[in-house]
């Protein structure tokens, strides 16, 4: 019996704990959130206009995370709501955005806003990258574990294609300027709620008014839904020219396949090749 119950019996804790982390990890749970689960698309405010959308990113794997892993705030019991109504905090974030004057302010507005929930599982907030001066704009979906860990859009695997895209036609991140609709990553790379982009948006409105580029790209139909409304998919929809509206500015917009769907179906390129001598052309 001894060799059954014997000291090689008594696991030991740590390691126990190390391998239920992997074996997590392995059946892709990546962030702790919560020990119910909760259906964040019935928080959508009454005023979202924004369209629910697919997630196409794979994680890198992320394990438990920094000490706001639980969404709700401090000290706050089981099952209490969210800081801010969701229609509250939208309407917040619209007030806020419209003050900024300068992509600084700006920075600093989204750094101290507490009305998203992702920003409480998020590491840190993922604001944009590139020349702010930039003529040409790219707008994505949302953070993934590469650019939570790094504050910066795109730049895992799908934006190392995202850049070897710019460089086929010459350009880089100087010449570009990268943001996300969401700034704060939506754990586990799920699809951010309407709610959610519903309280981000304006953030991103005012970034595009701020940076004022003569070309804006959405990446991926979840950017195209929530800043250019479209209803159709994104391979109807991509590489066709529309208008964003700033005020009474027109600026030449357009909606590509997103890198990370192109990771998968490289057969894609050739359409996302098209689009982006269109951007080049635009931009001559
Ligand atoms: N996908 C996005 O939409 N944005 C990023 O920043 C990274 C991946």
């Amino acid at each position: 019996m001894d060799q059954w119950f014997g000291m090689d019996a008594v696991p030991d804790p740590r390691r126990a704990c190390a391998e239920l982390l992997a074996f997590y990890l392995e059946a892709g749970v990546e962030d702790a959130l919560d020990e119910t689960p909760h259906n964040r698309f019935a928080d959508a405010p009454a005023a979202a206009d924004a369209a629910p959308a697919a997630r196409p990113i794979a994680a890198a794997p992320d394990a438990i995370r920094s000490p706001r892993s639980d969404p709700r705030p401090e000290g706050a019991p089981r099952g209490a709501p969210p800081p801010a109504a969701p229609a509250a905090a939208a309407e917040d974030a619209r007030a806020q955005a419209a003050s900024a004057r300068s992509m600084y302010e700006l920075r600093a507005l989204m750094e101290a806003f507490e009305g998203c929930e992702l920003k409480r599982t998020a590491y840190r907030l993922c604001f944009g990258d590139g020349n702010p001066e930039a003529r040409l704009m790219f707008v994505g979906e949302g953070p993934g574990a590469e650019e939570d860990r790094q504050g910066k859009p795109f730049v895992g695997r799908s934006g190392q294609l995202l850049d070897r895209m710019l460089a086929a036609i010459g350009l880089d991140r100087t010449k570009a300027y990268i943001a996300n609709v969401v700034p704060w990553r939506p754990p586990g790379n799920r699809t951010p709620t309407p709610a959610e982009i519903a309280i981000c948006k304006p953030f991103i409105q005012r970034q595009i008014e701020l940076v004022n580029p003569d070309v804006l790209v959405c990446v991926g139909l979840p950017s195209a839904q929530t800043l250019l409304g479209v209803r159709e998919g994104i391979l109807k929809t991509r590489g066709r020219w529309m208008t964003y509206r700033v005020g009474e500015r027109e600026i030449r917009a357009m909606a590509t396949l997103h890198p990370a769907y192109l990771l998968r179906q490289p057969s894609q390129k050739k359409y996302a090749w098209r689009d982006f001598k269109a951007i080049r052309a635009a931009l001559r």
